[in-house]
């Protein structure tokens, strides 16, 4: 399985604080926040990895991660997204790198406690479709939210006022080849962007989207409140445990 990190955007809900810099550069506790989502992947076994950045400081990724010695990889994969058009449209510029093969998606502002690995391994198995990740929460609201129905999903909602569960989908999500033929055919939201939950339902329509539970914390690290929690949660407990 391949690994996408996406880590482009503008950033603007944490305005001044990416004025000058891409949000995933920003310190998490003691490492830049793209330290996080490539540890997710590495950790999962995962080392074929594209990094998908975008804005004025594309460079920078390169001068700060190099090829990814300091993950034990011996290559990083990078590419360019123009402007900003929602997430799926950032995956989009992967299918070149993915190849035909199976991917594993992973927001660059997402942080988990433990690691993914039972998840990884369950999609290996998987014949085809998708899988993503849920965890329990107090404001589910700010997220995806799945819709259950006799133990599977039946809709996933973006950000509903009334949530239909204390899930969120967190921003780790697997696919097979087809993801990119499913984008293809995607209508920007009411946001004028191409979203990932329309790609998640585009597989629960065809009932091919299994899920897994995250074992441990996780966070977005996209505002400013969880930003500072990403923070006190790190230095805590660490990030990107083993165990
Ligand atoms: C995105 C997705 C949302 C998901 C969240 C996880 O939201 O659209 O479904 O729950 O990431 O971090 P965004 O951060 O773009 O608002």
């Amino acid at each position: 399985m391949k690994g996408i990190v996406l880590a482009g955007g503008l950033g603007t809900r944490m305005y001044p604080l990416t004025k000058v810099t891409n949000k995933h550069l920003l310190p998490v506790y003691n490492k830049p926040m793209i330290y996080y989502p490539i540890r997710t992947l590495v950790n999962a076994g995962i080392d074929e990895i594209l990094i998908v950045t975008g804005g004025n400081n594309a460079g920078d990724f390169l001068r700060l991660l190099g090829n990814g010695k300091e993950f034990g990889l011996k290559h990083l994969n990078y590419t360019y997204q123009e402007g900003e058009g929602g997430i799926a449209a950032a995956l989009s510029l992967a299918e070149f790198f993915a190849d035909g093969e199976k991917i594993c998606v992973v927001l660059g502002d997402n942080i988990i406690e433990k690691n993914i690995r039972a998840a990884v391994k369950a999609f290996e198995e998987q014949p085809r479709g998708a899988r993503i990740l849920l965890k329990e929460v107090p404001d589910p609201q700010r997220f995806g939210v799945p819709v259950f129905e006799n133990g599977r999903i039946i809709r996933i909602d973006e950000k509903p006022s009334v949530p239909a569960s204390n899930y969120a989908v967190i921003g780790i999500y697997m696919y097979d080849h087809r993801v990119f033929d499913f984008i293809r055919n995607l209508k920007p939201s009411d946001r004028g962007e191409l979203e990932i939950t329309d790609v998640n339902n585009f597989y629960i329509q065809e009932g091919t989207l299994e899920w897994s539970v995250l074992d441990g914390w996780w966070t977005d690290a996209g505002t400013f409140d969880s930003l500072l929690y990403a923070c006190n949660m790190v230095k805590k407990t660490g990030a990107n445990r083993l165990d």
